[in-house]
């Protein structure tokens, strides 16, 4: 069948506003979407940017807006998009992101938030002989987290950032909950203030948005609301005063 992709298209260098470019390609239904960008780059058009390295949904490259949805191009078929012979699929980048050019954003901001809750174990205690053990138990806790790929579907599915853009994001406070929620760190309170701030956990509304966009079906905000339940359980521990209402 012929689909039409509608690409969202911005050279920072030349264009003042982005505009639209309209690309018709033959594609079968089980088609994934990056193979026909890949056709137009290949046959049609060279200019167009867009990012991909693995093509199996495993290096997170390649998150683009999708018909108003976050989603990897690799991991989406022209079926899931397109109903039929003539059907439009209108692909933008990423929110929030600088564009660099076309469906390529720069995830600096991104990146920086990440690092800034740092992710990675930290104990300072001598280390064992062999390695630090944990149960299976231990290990379900946050075993869904240690799935991501820093793809930022997430973040460009979150509504928050619209109005504030210091919101440190929904993968970034996953990925603590990844570490504090693990048995063998010790990090808790270094990663706490940047966690326990207005634009920190409490920024998250629980709009679901994320976990609905994240291709590694990690449940971002159920592991939101356990990181602010976490630091509420540490304030009151300290007979500090505590935020109402987190849900699951
Ligand atoms: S949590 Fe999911 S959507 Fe967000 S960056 Fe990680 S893999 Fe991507
Ligand atoms: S190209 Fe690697 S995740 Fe899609």
């Amino acid at each position: 069948m012929k689909i039409i992709l509608k690409i969202e298209r911005f050279n920072p260098e030349t264009d003042k506003e982005s505009r639209f470019q309209e690309y018709t390609v033959e594609a079968a239904p089980t088609d994934r979407l990056l193979d026909a960008l890949i056709t137009i780059k290949q046959f049609q058009d060279g200019t167009l940017g867009f990012r991909k390295s693995c093509a199996h949904g495993v290096c997170g490259s390649d998150a683009m807006r999708i018909n108003g949805k976050d989603r990897l191009a690799c991991k989406t078929l022209v079926q899931e998009v397109a109903d039929g012979d003539g059907a439009v699929v209108e692909i933008r980048p990423l929110r929030y992101l600088p564009v660099q050019r076309d469906l390529i954003v720069d995830q600096a901001d991104f990146f920086d938030k990440y690092r800034s809750i740092k992710p990675f174990l930290i104990n300072d205690d001598p280390l064992p002989e062999k390695e630090r053990l944990q149960s299976p138990e231990e290990r379900m806790k946050f075993d869904d987290a240690t799935n991501c790929i820093l793809c930022a579907s997430c973040y460009s599915a979150c509504p928050v950032p619209e109005e504030n853009k210091d919101f440190l994001g929904p993968a970034a406070v996953s990925q603590a909950y990844r570490f504090i929620a693990d048995s063998r760190d010790k990090g808790f309170k270094e990663r706490l203030p940047d966690l326990d701030r207005p634009d920190g956990v409490w920024a998250c509304q629980n709009h679901f948005k994320c976990t609905e966009a994240c291709p590694r079906g990690i449940k971002i905000t159920k592991r939101i609301n356990q990181t602010k339940k976490m630091i509420q359980d540490h304030r009151k521990a300290k007979g500090e005063s505590i935020n109402d209402d987190i849900s699951d």
